[in-house]
């Protein structure tokens, strides 16, 4: 039997004996490395972040950064890890280790006071820092150069760095313009980086996992075909991708599944076919690995994935988990009604497509059934033309939900031929605003026709008061948003 074990800081570390409920975090630190510090443990501070070697998008390896107390260690078995302690290069006997680059521009710019956040910090910075795409500005850039490098702005340093890669750590005591001025001032790896060379050197390559501790287990497969077997025979068994859901469960919940099946590394959930009518995306995929590889090309989904959780967030979420859960106030929901997404459901005999419209069917439930994976996510092309992604939230990143609309037009000679608007946050399950877009349907796009449907909008859905918004507000944002729709569109029109 093959020993289930990670490498840590370049030296293996076998699994045993931590139970397969332990997450990451509480393996490090059991492993006396303490950098990795704990704050929310629910994946809403980055106190806990790591570097893990993944399948790159430019590059044969990225290292992405991850919430280390959200994600079980034994979903790392064959793979490897680096922490802040691994960043520094140990001195020699008696000397202090060289700082790594990001942790030397934390400390010369007053980046850290108590230094609590501090570890979490240089490791989502040092992802940026090794992104084989950040590169910095000449000034010169135009056009879709300043989007994709970032043209130099508040979030975007003139070193290529995209302060979005923080969106997920907090600082409670510093302030965040030292850090800032840490991020914005890193250089490029140098060719000796040997964590920079890394990435040129294939991924761990996923390995078929069986680590059992008392009475639970947690299982990986190395195809498609043996976990829907798995799955028919084990029910019960909780399924993790990205695991930002299990983590919250273990931890806040103090839930401990008996059977976990990982289903992130399959490669049939991990493809992105673009066809001539359909865009098929892997369940699997991350979302940044989907917004990277996408690239743009879906606009309304590019205007999702900034605004959907932290970097930290979507460095391991993946929509068939934001998705399977069915929560109505998962972000990802309206966007993909209003895409008129369909879901692939497979199991052990065979595939079926459902439309994303008629998938939820009560709160956090759904049609797919016991032993079917959500395998796709299938958007019909073309794309409508006129789109945008509301959320309305406390506080602009790393926020859940009040209200989340999702529009989708098509506008031709004036006339709103097809429309098409899912909602998130004002009932049950996400659904779509059939009401309005009967009303918009054959009308021109005019103010008069908004100001018409948006009392519509308002009355849709069932919403509810709680700490996040009243009823009333969520109603009053519905109706807002087809307002703030039709001033963008009509001032892309007259700009
Ligand atoms: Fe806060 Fe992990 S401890 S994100
Ligand atoms: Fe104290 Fe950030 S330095 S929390």
């Amino acid at each position: 039997m093959v020993t289930a074990r990670i490498t840590v800081n370049g030296e293996e570390a076998p699994l045993a004996p931590a139970p397969p409920h332990t997450t990451v975090l509480d393996f490090l630190r059991e492993r006396g490395l303490t950098g990795t510090k704990e704050g929310c443990a629910e994946g809403e501070c980055g106190a806990c972040s790591v570097l893990v070697a993944r399948p790159g998008v430019n590059k044969p390896t990225d290292w992405v950064a991850v919430n280390a107390c959200l994600v079980p260690v034994a979903a790392l078995d064959g793979q490897e890890v680096v922490t802040s302690e691994g960043l520094a290069t140990p001195g020699a006997p008696g000397t202090p280790p060289t700082l790594h680059p990001v942790q030397e521009e934390m400390a010369v710019r007053g980046g850290s006071q108590c230094g609590y956040c501090t570890p979490g910090f240089v490791c989502s910075m040092a992802a940026e820092y090794y992104r084989p795409d950040r590169r910095a500005h000449t000034g010169t850039e135009s056009g879709a150069d300043k989007g994709a490098g970032g043209a130099c702005d508040a979030e975007h340093g003139p070193n290529g760095f995209d302060l979005h890669a923080l969106s997920g750590n907090l600082c409670r005591c510093t302030g965040y313009r030292p850090i800032r001025d840490a991020a914005f001032a890193v250089g490029a790896p140098t060719d000796g980086d040997p964590l920079a060379q890394r990435r040129e050197q294939a991924p761990p390559a996923p390995v078929a996992t069986s680590y059992a501790q008392s009475d639970s287990v947690f299982l990986r497969k190395e195809t498609l075909a043996e976990t829907l077997r798995l799955l028919r025979e084990r029910p019960d068994a909780v399924v993790v991708a990205g695991s930002t859901d299990w983590g919250v469960e273990v931890n806040i919940r103090s839930r401990r599944a008996r059977c976990v099946v990982a289903v992130d590394r399959l490669p049939e959930l991990r493809e992105l076919r673009v066809g001539s009518d359909v865009l098929e995306i892997g369940a699997a995929l991350t979302l940044t690995e989907i917004e990277r590889r996408l690239d743009g090309r879906v606009p309304l989904l590019a205007e999702l994935f900034p605004q959907f959780a932290s970097r930290l967030i979507r460095n391991g979420a993946t929509l068939g988990g934001n998705l399977g859960t069915g929560s109505p106030i998962g972000d990802s929901a309206p966007v993909l009604l209003a895409l008129d997404a369909s879901l692939v459901l497979a199991d052990a005999d065979a595939e079926r497509e459902v439309p994303l419209a008629e998938y939820f069917t009560g709160y956090r439930q759904s049609v797919r059934r016991p032993g079917e994976l959500i395998r796709a996510v299938r958007v019909p092309l073309p794309l409508s033309p006129v789109t945008a992604f509301h959320k309305i939230a406390k506080r602009r990143f790393d926020d859940i939900s009040s209200v989340a609309v999702a529009f989708a037009l098509d506008v031709v000679d004036g006339v709103v031929r097809e429309a098409r608007i899912g909602l998130g946050g004002v009932a049950a399950t996400p659904i779509r605003a059939l009401a309005a877009e009967a009303a918009l349907v054959g009308r021109p796009w005019t103010a008069k026709t908004v100001e018409a449907v948006a009392p519509v909008l308002r009355e849709e859905g069932t919403p509810m008061d709680d700490h996040r918004a009243s009823a009333a507000y969520r109603s009053a944002m519905l109706g807002q948003s087809l307002l703030k729709l039709y001033a963008r569109t009509t001032e892309a029109v007259s700009s």
